[in-house]
């Protein structure tokens, strides 16, 4: 019986095992095309997500993944309400339609209107009388004014320019034009103010044409949730998440699955849940209900889990089978850990998955909330799992390691990765890679890659080949030089 455990053993894959073979192509890389689903519902632009991680994803990360198409997961190491703000952060970021106006009443006083456009920071102000629009206030009425005008109604404009609460984009952006007004407040049949749009925001939105934004042109967001945290995943919702993350090592055991059930019942918005490696953990996963898988164990750059629990999956082979039964389902993977070259994008999506999660090759950038360190002259940034040490002592501890009260056995390191610049920079050469790969394979789209890409095993002397070698190296493309240690 245990000699019959060793024998015809299963074989798993990673990155470094297998090349995808160049295909018969018509597809130029600059005309292929990246969009996947990253959940069920939620659509994106480029098939890169950020992990949740405090090194890796906070609101600036969500707000710099989601303008470039892809999607930030907001970590869980932090309190509900800290959580909460971050996401309200990124949502308020951008809108399009902003549907809780701040108001102020006639006889409002100058000081207060100051605070209120200081706290908010909003530059202008509707002027409502019972709710309907009487008029509007901004900081350009604020400006010069004598001591004897103490309240809104002697300083506001009442000839306002408003439109109605349907009113396409293009309608109010030519109103906002020839009017030469910033804002337009936008009103219901009952004269009351339902909403506003910002000339701002449409600038905003013309400079990020790419964004991954819901119909009221906010930008989206996920959020992580302990997978016993129930409280969190419903505020985090009421706070505008568009996604939960439910975060554990091992979604494939029956407590985290009752608890999944109950959030399920509790919360609309999408669920991706994860981490799992097997096809079987996909079955029980979807049958709960949820949007999307988050497939991994043990690949990740920081992670010891393997070599401390002895436990893992290869990580293309765990995308394969997880994605060869999602995909029946119509639920997209999300391929986690282990990438460190636009190459292993191309391989885990031609694997099965439709997106990628980040944590080391994003933790470098400048929107990352590592600290900055510098070794030899050269800048870094902190950057450790999230089952480290120093990660469960500032809270997290239901992900990894908890084996008694105060009790901890780490599954990850700390340590430190280059400087990488800016997201935007970072994103641009992978997708860069990500479409070259598709033109050699000949893949038009991430569906005909996932279904076209055909690999081929090699062995060490291959992969020896496959990276620069016998040559000193004296200039690096950005490419290859970003990512290396
Ligand atoms: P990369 O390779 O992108 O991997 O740095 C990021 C992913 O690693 C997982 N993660 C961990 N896994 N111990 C682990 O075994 C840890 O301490 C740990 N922290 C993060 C996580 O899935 C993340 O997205």
């Amino acid at each position: 019986m245990y000699k019959e455990k060793l024998s015809n053993l299963q074989e798993g894959y990673t990155f470094d095992d297998v090349l995808l073979i160049p295909g018969r192509s018509s597809v130029e890389p600059r005309d292929a095309v990246v969009e996947t689903m990253f959940s069920r519902k939620i659509r994106i632009k480029l098939p890169i997500v950020s992990s949740p991680m405090d090194t890796v994803s906070e609101y600036s990360m969500a707000i710099a993944m989601a303008r470039f198409g892809g999607i930030g997961v907001i970590h869980r190491n932090m309190t509900v309400n800290s959580q909460i703000q971050m996401v309200q952060k990124v949502k308020r970021e951008e809108s399009l339609r902003i549907k809780n106006v701040h108001t102020v009443a006639p006889d409002t006083p100058l000081e207060e209107v100051r605070r209120i456009m200081k706290e908010k920071n909003i530059a202008g102000l509707p002027v409502t009388s019972d709710d309907r629009l009487v008029g509007i206030i901004t900081k350009r009425d604020l400006e010069f004014l004598g001591r004897d005008k103490k309240s809104v109604k002697e300083v506001m404009t009442e000839d306002v320019v408003f439109a109605d609460e349907n009113v396409d984009i293009d309608e109010a952006k030519n109103i906002l034009f020839q009017n030469r007004i910033e804002k337009l407040p936008l009103v219901d049949k009952n004269g009351r103010v339902v909403g506003l749009i910002t000339s701002k925001d449409i600038r905003t939105r013309q400079k990020f044409p790419e964004a991954t934004r819901d119909s009221d042109g906010q930008l989206l967001v996920a959020a992580a949730v302990g997978p016993f945290d129930l409280e969190r995943a419903i505020n985090l919702e009421k706070a505008g998440a568009d996604a939960i993350v439910v975060d554990t090592a091992h979604a494939h055991n029956t407590n985290v699955q009752e608890s999944l059930k109950k959030m399920r019942a509790s919360v609309d918005i999408q669920i991706v849940a994860g981490n799992i490696a097997t096809g079987q953990a996909a079955e029980d996963l979807i049958s709960i209900g949820v949007d999307g898988l988050r497939v991994g164990i043990g690949p990740g750059s920081i992670c010891t889990t393997r070599i401390i629990a002895g436990v893992g999956f290869p990580q293309l082979s765990a995308i394969s089978e997880v994605a060869d039964v999602a995909s029946g389902h119509g639920i997209p993977v999300v391929a986690d850990g282990g990438i460190r070259f636009s190459g292993d994008i191309v391989k885990a999506l031609a694997a099965g998955a439709s997106s990628v999660m980040l944590g080391s090759l994003l933790a470098g950038t400048e929107e990352s909330p590592g600290s900055e360190l510098i070794l030899n002259g050269r800048k870094y940034k902190s950057y450790r799992g999230m089952g480290s040490l120093g990660a469960i002592s500032r809270g997290i501890s239901d992900r990894y390691g908890k084996i008694a009260e105060n009790k901890f056995v780490a599954e990850g390191v700390e340590g430190a990765v280059p400087y990488r610049g800016r997201v935007e920079d970072v994103l641009f050469q992978l997708i860069g890679g990500v479409k070259s790969g598709m033109g050699y394979v000949g893949a038009s789209n991430l569906e005909e890659l996932g279904r076209n890409g055909r690999f081929i095993k090699i062995s060490v002397a291959g992969l020896k080949e496959s990276h620069p070698h016998d040559i000193r190296i004296t200039s690096e493309p950005p490419n290859y030089q970003l990512f290396q240690i």
